[in-house]
């Protein structure tokens, strides 16, 4: 594990480099849907990963963002699978806002094993190995103390199918009212990885989102979880899983108090 750890962290910092080097020229924005973006960095970037964590282990299939469409998921995760977003946060990218992320969580048939969430504007790594910890920029880190809902910041992302559904921007809507009467403030940064990752170092006491995919979240739910935080559902009483409709990630302390006011 010691010697998969260290090969995705270098993989992650070299995808991250590219990521910093295109910041200062102007990115070819194309539109995978209305409002959903892809840049020449984000292909760039997945391509780059591919590469390097073949090497790091060979054999691994791979669930990546740009190139997922008309793959068998249930195949490719019946074994080990690197799972990479390889710019999470492309609507920031494309406005120069510096909260990106290159996220791999690398699943092994059962669960994630190992993750690295990677913001290149801030040379901010968070890692995390099952069993392990929980770790940002080497040093252990662990979800916030925080018990009650006045207490706790929020965050939150909106999904880009809500531009186009009213009843899902309305659910959105709901919620939003509810967590600003009972926390003590919500945001919205716009990378669910790092989101997640916030939760994990104890930044939020919460995250929740709808309709997440899979490589927006693989790495992230590792670094909640080993950060002692919990990782839910949020309507289904099921455990979570990779194909979750939606996420709530906590502390673990106000975990029910969010269950109760996002389904109320
Ligand atoms: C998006 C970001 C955003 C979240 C969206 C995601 P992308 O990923 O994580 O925070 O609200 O639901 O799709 O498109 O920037 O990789
Ligand atoms: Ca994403
Ligand atoms: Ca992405």
């Amino acid at each position: 594990m010691q010697s998969l750890t260290s090969g995705l962290l270098d993989s992650v910092r070299q995808a991250g480099a590219l990521i910093r080097e295109a910041w200062r020229t102007p990115s070819t924005v194309q539109h995978k849907g209305r409002i959903d973006l892809v840049t020449e960095t984000d292909l760039a970037v997945e391509a780059a990963l591919k590469v390097s964590l073949a090497q790091v282990y060979p054999g691994a299939a791979f669930l990546a963002e740009e190139s997922a469409e008309d793959l068998d998921r249930a195949a490719l995760l019946a074994g080990p699978c690197w799972v990479i977003d390889p710019l999470d946060g492309t609507t920031n990218f494309a406005h120069r806002l510096p909260f990106v992320a290159v996220s791999v969580g690398l699943w092994t048939g059962t669960g994630v094993d190992l993750a690295a969430v990677y913001n290149p504007m801030l040379d901010d790594m968070f890692h995390a190995v099952r069993g392990g910890g929980a770790f940002r920029n080497g040093a252990p880190m662990a979800v916030s103390a925080a018990r009650q809902l006045q207490d706790s910041l929020v965050c939150t992302g909106f999904p880009y199918a809500s531009a186009d559904d009213p009843a899902l921007a309305a659910r959105i809507a709901a919620w939003i009212q509810r967590m600003l009467a009972a926390t003590r403030g919500l945001r919205r940064y716009g990378a669910a990885s790092l989101d997640l990752a916030y939760v994990a170092a104890g930044h939020y006491e919460a995250f929740y989102e709808l309709g997440l995919k899979p490589w927006d979240v693989a790495a992230g739910w590792l670094l909640v979880e080993e950060a002692g935080g919990t990782v839910s559902p949020i309507l289904e009483d099921t455990a979570y899983s990779l194909d979750s409709p939606s996420i709530l990630a906590t502390n673990g302390r106000v975990h029910q108090a969010m269950l109760d006011q996002l389904r109320a």
